[in-house]
């Protein structure tokens, strides 16, 4: 059981009396993480992996050790596996720059994705001449397993899917989507902006090729997201960028790349947010991604039920609480969902996402909804009494 009053006094932020509810779009951050990241700038602040002065050595301890954190927190075999790079954005388009894509070669991915794991495929496809191919679920968000085993086939080197919905909340069964694609020689990209955050997360278990993933969605600073890579490719990928920091060394006619995970970080890295993100992990550890699943569910299956009951409102995603992460999006009525959400945060300090939340395939093919819906999505930190404060909004909103 998490001891929410503990939790919320770690951030300060809610004092606002703000209900936030729009964690899938960006949660907020604990004063530890905070703190962490000040003491950068105020014990060690110096560049890292460049200096044998004490402060880029302090540095250097703290960007490597975030690394091994991170790393065991989504339980990659080691630091060298997991670069860190802006957000889940750049970790999915550095794995579409570095795979070579081919005309007769195929990328399965699924309606639900969101635009960061989709336009990126279609644009490989436009470059290479491969063909995308689109799964897609019922309206509930559930996959049939044979719809996958239709599209992936031998001529497959992908398959991009997300964990979790950002709409829907859906789970998706990503374990079996890898152990029919490597049936096949495919290899798999997870989207794991929503799952990591949310869900206990094991690589090692899932067997996932790549994973992508974003700190500013798991209590961690904007700016800074990761990218594991299994052992097996990590020497085969190659970095977005090269440069600074690279490289191990370098000739008129040559350079030989640093060894994982700097090979794949060029420049001067986030040092703070890489050393919050360390922090962030650290913080969801303690209070256990098994904890943040049930709160989760809870949460999510009061808003649920609760919103069934308000006349008007259509809800999106799966009717088995168990099947959703703490992720409900609906309309209500006719009503725009900007305008919802406007109401929401303007009379009832909530704040929610409106719109098609990065996801216009699902809203058009699933729904026929290219102008969205509301989304509220919740945390470890939200409580059930802010739930019914949202549901009163909502049904106020309505009426
Ligand atoms: N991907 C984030 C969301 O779903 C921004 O809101």
């Amino acid at each position: 059981m998490l001891d929410l009053d503990a939790i919320r006094r770690d951030f300060p932020i809610l004092e606002k009396g703000v209900i936030y509810f729009d964690n899938a779009a960006s949660s907020l951050t604990p004063e530890q993480v905070v703190l962490k990241e000040m003491e950068f700038y105020r014990e060690y602040r110096a560049n890292v992996e460049r200096g044998v002065h004490r402060f880029s050595q302090m540095a250097s301890e703290e960007y490597e050790g975030a690394h091994e954190v991170v790393a065991d927190f989504i339980g990659a075999p080691s630091a060298d596996c997991v670069a860190m790079l802006r957000n889940t954005t750049e970790g999915l388009n550095l794995v579409a720059n570095s795979l070579g894509f081919e005309e007769g070669g195929k990328i399965v991915t699924t309606v639900i994705e969101h635009h960061s794991n989709f336009i990126t495929w279609l644009r490989v496809a436009r470059r290479s001449g491969c063909s995308v191919e689109v799964v897609r679920p019922d309206r509930e968000g559930r996959f049939d397993m044979a719809d996958f085993e239709a599209a992936i086939d031998d001529s497959t080197r992908l398959v991009a899917v997300t964990r979790v919905s950002n709409v829907l909340g859906c789970k998706v069964p990503v374990k079996e989507i890898v152990s029919l694609a490597h049936e096949h020689g495919a290899l798999v990209v997870e989207d794991g902006a929503q799952g990591v955050p949310h869900l206990p997360t094991d690589v090692m278990d899932s067997g996932v090729d790549f994973m992508a993933f974003s700190g500013h969605k798991m209590l961690g600073p904007t700016g800074v997201g990761g990218l594991y890579i299994c052992e097996e490719e990590l020497y085969k990928t190659e970095p977005l960028s090269i440069g600074g920091g690279t490289i191990s060394d370098v000739s008129l006619d040559g350079y030989e790349l640093a060894v994982a995970p700097l090979r794949f970080e060029a420049g001067t890295p986030a040092i703070a947010q890489v050393i919050g993100l360390g922090e962030a992990c650290r913080y969801l550890d303690r209070v256990g991604m098994g904890e943040v699943e049930v709160w989760d569910e809870k949460l999510s299956a009061r808003i649920v039920e609760g919103l069934l009951e308000i006349d008007g409102v259509e809800i999106y995603g799966p009717s088995e609480p168990r099947d959703r992460v703490g992720i409900v999006s609906f309309n209500v009525g006719e009503m725009n969902s900007h305008d919802v959400a406007l109401s929401l945060d303007t009379e009832y300090d909530i704040a929610v996402r409106s719109g098609h939340h990065c996801a216009l395939p699902l809203m058009k093919e699933l729904f026929k909804l290219p102008e969205g819906t509301v989304r509220a999505s919740i945390y470890l930190y939200n409580t059930l009494d802010e739930v019914e404060r949202f549901l009163g909004g909502v049904e106020d909103v309505a009426g």
